[in-house]
Order: structure tokens, then sequence, then C-alpha cells
């Protein structure tokens, strides 16, 4: 089983600032705003929703996407507050099928005994995991859980021929938000890919 460390990560964020990210200061506050949904995630979910099997949302902050996933679905991060926040919105007795945890990306050996077919990167790519590691870190992902796709959300820029090269890329598209005056320091042009596992 593949054991993690803090190696794999591009931007080791402590996990006091993790918790400030989601208190106060809400620095994901867009990721609930309609214009990223209807641009973003809905459409991200429409392409999960197309492969069969339960979902793995890796970093999944609020949770923000567990409600256009259907079926079984589990999301972990490492802010304690975020899946605090997702676990209200999505109490157990109402949502059976919509589990939350905390966990550290270089901790993911410790989720437990599931299988996920379907695991979702969502902006982690670019900014968390080391390029060097993240073919190895995706892959682990299959291992563990005998993943059959993975998806990718994230910043139009990021260069994915590493992962081009090594797995199969189903689909690809890029969307925009509309510019407006108060996305101005959020990248508004992302990409959303499919990936068959081999
Ligand atoms: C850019 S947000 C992505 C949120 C969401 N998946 C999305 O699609 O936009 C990055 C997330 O990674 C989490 N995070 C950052 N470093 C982490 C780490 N080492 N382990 C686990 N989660 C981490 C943050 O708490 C945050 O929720």
């Amino acid at each position: 089983m593949t054991i993690y460390n803090s190696s794999i990560l591009a931007s080791d964020i402590p996990e006091q600032r993790l918790e400030e990210m989601y208190g106060d200061e809400d620095y994901y506050w867009y990721l609930r705003s309609p214009e990223f949904q209807e641009t973003f995630l809905k459409p991200l979910a429409d392409c999960v929703n197309n492969v069969e099997g339960s979902t793995l949302d890796v970093c999944c902050g609020e949770g923000q996407l567990a409600q256009f996933v259907e079926g079984k679905y589990c999301g972990f991060d490492g802010s304690r507050r975020a899946i605090l926040k997702a676990q209200r919105r999505y109490p157990v007795s109402e949502y059976p099928d919509k589990w939350f945890i905390v966990r550290r990306l270089e901790e993911t050996h410790s989720i437990g005994d599931f299988d996920f077919e379907k695991i979702v990167f969502g902006g982690v790519l670019h900014c968390l995991i080391a390029p060097e590691s993240r073919v190895d870190f995706i892959r682990s992902f299959q291992d563990l859980y005998g993943a059959t796709h993975f998806f990718v959300y994230d910043l139009e820029r990021l260069d994915t021929s590493d992962l081009d090269n090594e797995f199969a890329c189903v689909s690809s598209y890029v969307n925009e938000i509309p510019s407006l005056e108060h996305w101005q320091r959020i990248v508004t042009k992302r990409k959303i890919l499919c990936y068959r596992y081999e």
C-alpha cells in the first residue's frame, strides 16, 4: 500500500492556514457562487455522472461538487472547518450516500477499505502536487481504490502532457466564466478532462 509523505507536495500548506482559509477569510467564496457552479461544477459533474460507479473527491473543500454528483460520493480535505461545513450541509441521516472526512493529501492511504471507480482532482494539480510526483500520485488511486477513471478540473494553463502520455484522455474541454468585476483575482478559464486508467 502506498504511503505518502510531504515530498509529493508542491505546496505544503500548514493545517492552521487551511483553517484560516475556511474561516472569516472565506478564501474559496467563489465556489459557492451561481456563476462558478453553472460554468464549472455542473459540467464537471455531468462528466463524472457519465461514468458508472462511486466517486472520491480529492480536496473537496466544502463539498460543493457533491450536490451535483449522483451515487455514492466521498470527499476528503485537509481542512477540518471545510469538512465540518460539508457534513452540516449533508447530514448522514438525510444523505447516506455522501460522506466527508478530514484527510491530508499526503495521507490518502488511510481513507479505508472502499472502492471508488471515479476520482476527481479539482483544483489540486496546478498548485498542490509536485509535477514530478503527479503521475505516481494519480496512479496510486487506481491501486488503492480500483478506480477506472479520473477527472481533472483545473486552470486552463495546466500542462497535462505527463498525464496524456500515461493515461487515455476520454474528453477534454475548456469553460470560461463571463468576466465580472469581482472575479478579478480568480482565473476564470478552466479545463475539465476525463481520463481512463490503463
Ligand atoms: C483550490 S481548492 C480546491 C477545492 C475544490 N476541489 C475545487 O474544485 O475547487 C484546494 C483545496 O485543497 C485543500 N488542501 C490544501 N492542501 C492540502 C493538503 N495537504 N491535504 C489536503 N487538503 C489540502 C484546501 O483545504 C482546499 O480545500
